[in-house]
């Protein structure tokens, strides 16, 4: 099996130790430890290692799912690569732009039609994503909202999306790791039917990515499935993950109300420079990721990013990573000083290139 090198991963790689300002991280800053609970008293498995039942009770029970439907893995990154493993036999549909792990694992495991969302607003075209369904499609691959756009599609088209792949008995797999930054969030597709899976974490709405902890909900079938995958990865859950995920969770109306006022606020900051360099974005539904278009001037997104970083010490990310290389993605939920910081930079970059 071979797989092609993450391109963002490289790209952060090479650029990112070395910078001063990070303004293509996509999701809300990070939370301090200092304001959990942070002793899970002994430091072994979590047993059981699908983590522990009751926490999936509730976390299942958001999803519309038991927790014998609900599995905890190391990130939403681990359970997205075990329903990969788990699902993706002959062929898959990634709707794209989108993560990269979310179009290059299928790819690796099996033929993928790739479905564009429609540029330059991102929309889903669920007739598209029909066309490309074939008889022996395993699985289709959404992430809402996605990342790299900050499109959120819309319940009706979801729904539609899903009714799409029951009637060809192909599973849904979205990634809804954004979905709780929205401020009305959208029902997780997990509870839309049995050909529902959704995949999630704290790294993203929560600002908790160092817990490493995340989870699949979907049917007893493909998360038994998971777990049979998980036991050569990962075994369990990181403890100290699940113990302070599981304080976030209980918290979080008023975790995710700071979070999405940091991300309304600084989206604020956002428009009114992009406004004033009359630059062009995919005007985000929620979160803190968005599309920009790459100024005149520049061959392209990593050609804008690489003068970027050397002259201004910022890093964004280029629309290449996520085969778009027009556009490049600003990722604003880091602490607003630093946001207000960064873009004067990108400013006094671009004033220079005018
Ligand atoms: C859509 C999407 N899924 C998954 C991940 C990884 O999430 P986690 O930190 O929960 O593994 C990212 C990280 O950027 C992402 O954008």
């Amino acid at each position: 099996m071979r797989i092609e090198p993450f391109a963002l991963e490289r790209w952060f790689a090479e650029v990112e130790a070395d910078a001063d300002i990070m303004l293509a991280e996509s999701g809300v800053r990070p939370l301090d430890a200092g304001r959990f609970d942070t002793d899970p008293g002994e430091l072994g498995y979590v047993i059981p290692t699908a983590g522990d039942p009751e926490f999936r009770e509730t976390i299942g029970a958001h999803h519309d799912r038991s927790a014998e439907e609900t599995v905890f893995t190391c990130g939403t990154q681990e359970a997205n690569f075990l329903a990969f493993l788990s699902v993706v036999d002959s062929h898959a549909v990634v709707v794209t732009p989108t993560y990269g792990s979310l179009s290059a694992i299928p790819a690796a495991l099996a033929e993928t039609t790739d479905v564009p969302l429609s540029d330059p607003d991102w929309t889903l075209d669920v007739e598209s994503v029909a066309e490309a369904i074939r008889p022996d499609t395993d699985l289709v691959v959404v992430n809402n909202p996605n990342n790299p756009t900050g499109r959120s599609h819309d319940e009706a088209s979801m729904r539609a999306l899903y009714e799409v792949c029951a009637d060809n008995g192909t599973y849904l797999l979205c990634d809804e790791v954004y979905r709780l930054l929205d401020e009305d969030p959208m029902p997780p597709v997990a509870s839309f039917g049995r050909y529902g899976i959704s995949t999630a974490g704290v790294s993203k709405s929560f600002g908790l990515a160092g817990l490493r902890f995340g989870w699949l909900c979907g049917p007893t079938a493909v998360v038994a499935a998971v777990e049979n995958w998980k036991d050569y990865t990962t075994i369990s859950p990181s403890k100290f993950g699940q113990h302070v995920a599981r304080q976030a969770w209980d918290r979080r109306e008023e975790l995710l109300a700071e979070n999405r006022e940091h991300a309304a606020a600084n989206r604020e900051v956002v428009v009114e420079f992009l406004e004033e360099h009359d630059l062009s974005w995919s005007a985000p539904d929620c979160g803190t990721n968005a599309f920009v278009e790459v100024p005149e001037g520049f061959a392209g997104g990593e050609s804008f990013c690489r003068s970027l970083v050397e002259a201004e010490s910022v890093v964004l990310a280029p629309g290449e990573a996520f085969d778009r290389p027009d556009w490049f993605r600003i990722g604003f939920g880091l602490p607003q000083e630093e946001l207000v910081d960064g873009l004067a930079r990108v400013g006094s970059f671009l004033q220079r290139h005018a």
